[in-house]
């Protein structure tokens, strides 16, 4: 028998359904979309078994139901109750949450799970579009991982599927929309897609050299390992300042995740804080873009990484030696692992720049080739280039 509730949230899935696919003719990513539908769907309370089509494969092996929303059907599931011989839905109060807490159970952390087969770029065409110049880079993505899923999402087409992956937080797609301009909105969906299904973000201007699947060295187990970067910038000079904003700086151009890491639900959560914050004191507005970098960019990525390495929640301070900062990563020239983390070293994602230590494209450790307008170019110049608009 069907109760009230379970009618609403039957007919709000099917309406979900009916909305995704009558839209599928024309909208490029429907199929990304139609995974999405399940994640609307588990957020509003429906267990939508064998429903929406999962699209998630996962690195080395098993190649369904590896996504996100399976770990979150499976939480939702979890939360049914047996009254009486008949399931009710005892879905939290969302409301009464942080927003942290609220993406954790949105978004739970899994590090046994697989990294999932995605590769999520953005640009203002797809592909098939005549205006798109980034084939060469683009296409070195898919010869170097068959079997995954590659998709590069227009402005359109991630406003749907945030939409859709952040029904149920809506001061996240509130804090998205208020964004005064492209290259905020940009960093801030990596972080998000990457929250909310895990895979592999690159932005468009990027060629892989090596697979994914070389990224994390084979002594390190990929059951414990949740995260995947690179160093962007380790200027060992007095005036590195007026080069970079931190002495070590992460990059946020390619990053591998599994969804729901607590480094992704950090920076989520403070950039829809601050964004909101800003927004409520009339702050958007005059917006410049010298502060990309430290709103949403890399030094802010940087201070949230470093963050992480530091809290007591994650790591047991007990056993610490000191503090974890840039120190522990100048210099590097092979991969570190921190707790569920890999840093890679300059040369990985940033082969070539022919400074700072970093080796040239043909090193093994180089993965990654990101094409930028001169490297030693102030970091909002720097930005402006990366401006997609
Ligand atoms: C959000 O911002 C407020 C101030 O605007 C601050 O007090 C609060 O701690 C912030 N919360 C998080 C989770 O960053
Ligand atoms: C980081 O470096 C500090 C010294 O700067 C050292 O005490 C600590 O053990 C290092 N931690 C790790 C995890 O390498």
């Amino acid at each position: 028998m069907l109760t009230f509730k379970r009618a609403l949230v039957a007919a709000a899935f099917f309406l979900a359904v009916f909305y995704l696919t009558t839209r599928s003719h024309t909208t490029p990513g429907s199929a990304l979309l139609q995974d999405a539908a399940t994640a609307a769907a588990a957020s509003t309370g429906a267990v939508a078994a064998g429903s929406a089509s999962q699209a998630a494969g996962s690195v080395g092996g098993a190649s369904s139901s590896s996504s996100g929303s399976a770990a979150q059907q499976q939480g939702v599931k979890g939360q049914l109750g047996d009254v009486g011989g008949q399931k009710t839905l005892h879905v939290p109060d969302l409301s009464k949450m942080t927003l942290y807490d609220k993406l954790a159970y949105q978004y739970p952390y899994d590090v046994d799970k697989k990294f999932p087969a995605y590769i999520w770029q953005t640009w203002k065409y797809t592909p098939a579009n005549g205006e798109f110049t980034f084939r060469e880079q683009e296409a070195t993505w898919t010869e170097q991982h068959p079997g995954f899923i590659h998709e590069v999402i227009t402005d359109a087409v991630a406003l749907k599927l945030l939409r859709l992956l952040y029904a149920a937080v809506p001061e996240v797609l509130e804090a998205y929309d208020a964004l005064p301009l492209p290259v905020l909105k940009a960093d801030f969906f990596r972080y998000l897609i990457l929250l909310a299904r895990g895979g592999i973000y690159s932005d468009i201007d990027t060629y892989a050299i090596r697979s994914a699947l070389e990224w994390i060295p084979d002594s390190v187990p990929r059951e414990a390992i949740g995260l995947v970067i690179g160093i962007e910038a380790d200027p060992d000079r007095p005036d590195w300042h007026d080069w970079y904003s931190r002495r070590i700086q992460f990059c946020q151009w390619t990053i591998q995740s599994k969804p729901g890491h607590p480094i992704l639900r950090q920076i989520v959560t403070h950039i829809t804080n601050e964004t909101l914050r800003m927004k409520r004191a009339g702050q958007l507005t005059g917006f410049h873009d010298k502060n990309v970098v430290e709103f949403t960019g890399p030094a802010v990525w940087t201070d949230i990484v470093f963050g992480y390495f530091n809290d007591d929640r994650f790591f047991d301070m007990a056993d610490s030696t000191g503090l974890i900062d840039w120190r522990n990563f100048t210099g590097m020239d092979s991969p570190k692992r921190v707790g569920d983390v890999i840093v890679l070293p300059i040369t990985s994602f940033s082969p070539g720049v022919e400074q700072m230590g970093a080796k040239d494209y043909d090193d093994p450790m180089a993965f990654v080739k990101h094409d930028f307008e001169g490297t030693w170019k102030p970091e909002s110049e720097r930005h402006i280039g990366e401006t997609q608009e």
